[in-house]
């Protein structure tokens, strides 16, 4: 076939990297700590047989025909209580249900974004979003993070520099809870500051709270979007970790002219979002099942983490730090600057253990001094026995 004209946003992209990593990953014997995915007991695989199976039998017209492109009643008014179980009320009316946040983040950016638009990312930042926004045209500019979230100090310098060149940044990507990959949450008093900083600047928002729940400590996950007086916050949630990616079910809580222009788009996006998935877990609110099955795996997560966090402390060589996430999927391990990555993965990979190296969640993909370990989905033993291994090669790694 002769070759295909891609678009120059396909055509942009890495082809090979991360395929040929999560490839590597099902290799047999390979300990992969790469994929930010639940753990296979995680699935609600009864119950959902069950719900299913009474949808279809007793409401065919709530899954079958075309459904309301903002998504069903029902699992509208099961995520506002979600919201407001943390701290966002919001009406059903302010709620569009996507195909996953991955979905909606790229929906709101193809309503606000156009090329030549700049959008200010996290140092680091989650590789999926990158991926989709590097190839649009748009003037990205990151700005780090710190254990307490994105430095809202540089954050504002950079939006102050900008607006004197004349450039009018229209939004700012952030993970406020249990980022990926740094597992870090943003602090409350940044919290509070970031939708003052978006009104002052008057851009958006859009906050990606895609592990939404799932602490494991005692901290605060109150979402940025509970601080927000000017409609400035976009928030963006999903229930991949919470019932099962698989499904495609996310949401986003958006200022009601951009719910009417969203509902105008939506028959050119995609026509709405599949109705079975978003009424399953709808029903999986019934009498709070949903609640306590978080509840479950909170305690799976939990366990998980503390594995993770027990072997880097019993393994991991000096001279080396990570972070102890309170929720989420992972750990981001720092290395000594003079450790080369990616010799320590080549050694990682002959221990027969795999992780993401940092370089991939930066704009420049250049050496950066970071792995990300994911301690989601392989059994606690496992976990010990990757770290280990990794252990080993950096501590080869740094002896050579
Ligand atoms: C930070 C972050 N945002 C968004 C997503 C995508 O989630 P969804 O399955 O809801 O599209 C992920 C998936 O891992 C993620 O880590």
């Amino acid at each position: 076939m002769a070759g295909i004209r891609y678009s120059s946003w396909a055509s942009g992209l890495r082809k090979s990297d991360i395929a040929e990593f999560l490839r590597n990953a099902k290799e047999p014997g390979i300990l992969s700590l790469c994929p930010g995915v639940p753990y296979p007991d995680a699935y609600p695989t009864e119950k959902v047989a069950e719900v299913t199976s009474s949808l279809i039998k007793n409401n065919p017209e709530a899954i079958f025909p075309y459904g309301d492109p903002q998504g069903t009643l029902r699992i509208r008014e099961a995520v506002a209580y979600r919201m407001k179980k943390r701290g966002v009320d919001v009406s059903p009316d302010n709620i569009v249900m996507t195909a996953g946040s991955q979905n909606a983040f790229d929906m709101v950016v193809r309503m606000i974004m156009d090329p030549g638009d700049t959008m200010i990312i996290e140092a680091p930042t989650f590789l999926g979003v990158l991926d989709s926004i590097k190839n649009w045209g748009f003037n990205l500019i990151e700005v780090p993070i710190d254990e307490d979230g994105i430095r809202t100090d540089v954050l504002k310098d950079t939006l102050t520099r900008l607006k004197s060149e004349g450039i009018h940044p229209k939004a700012i990507y952030i993970m406020s809870n249990y980022h990926n990959p740094a597992g870090i949450m943003i602090s409350r008093e940044r919290r509070e500051e970031l939708p003052r900083i978006a009104e002052e600047f008057d851009c958006f928002i859009l906050e990606d709270d895609a592990y939404c729940e799932l602490l494991y400590d005692d901290a605060d996950q109150t979402p940025v979007k509970a601080f927000d007086n000017s409609d400035r916050v976009i928030y963006l949630g999903s229930f991949s970790k919470l019932v099962s990616p698989g499904f495609r079910v996310g949401w986003a809580v958006v200022p009601e002219e951009l719910v009417a222009t969203w509902n105008m788009c939506r028959p050119m996006f995609d026509v709405g979002s599949p109705s079975l998935n978003q009424e399953i877990i709808a029903e999986l609110h019934v009498d709070n099942w949903l609640d306590s099955h978080i509840g479950k795996l909170i305690v799976g997560y939990r366990s998980r983490r503390d594995a993770m966090l027990g072997a880097l402390d019993e393994y991991m060589p000096e001279g080396v730090s990570w972070t102890r996430a309170h929720g989420g999927f992972y750990s981001w391990v720092t290395t000594p600057e003079n450790v080369d990555l990616d010799s320590l993965f080549k050694r990682a990979a002959k221990n027969k253990v795999m992780y993401f190296t940092g370089n991939f969640f930066y704009l420049d993909h250049e050496h950066h001094n970071h792995f990300r370990l994911c301690f989601s989905r392989p059994d606690e033993d496992v976990i010990v026995e990757a770290v280990k291994r990794i252990a080993a090669a950096l501590k080869e790694e740094i002896a050579n």
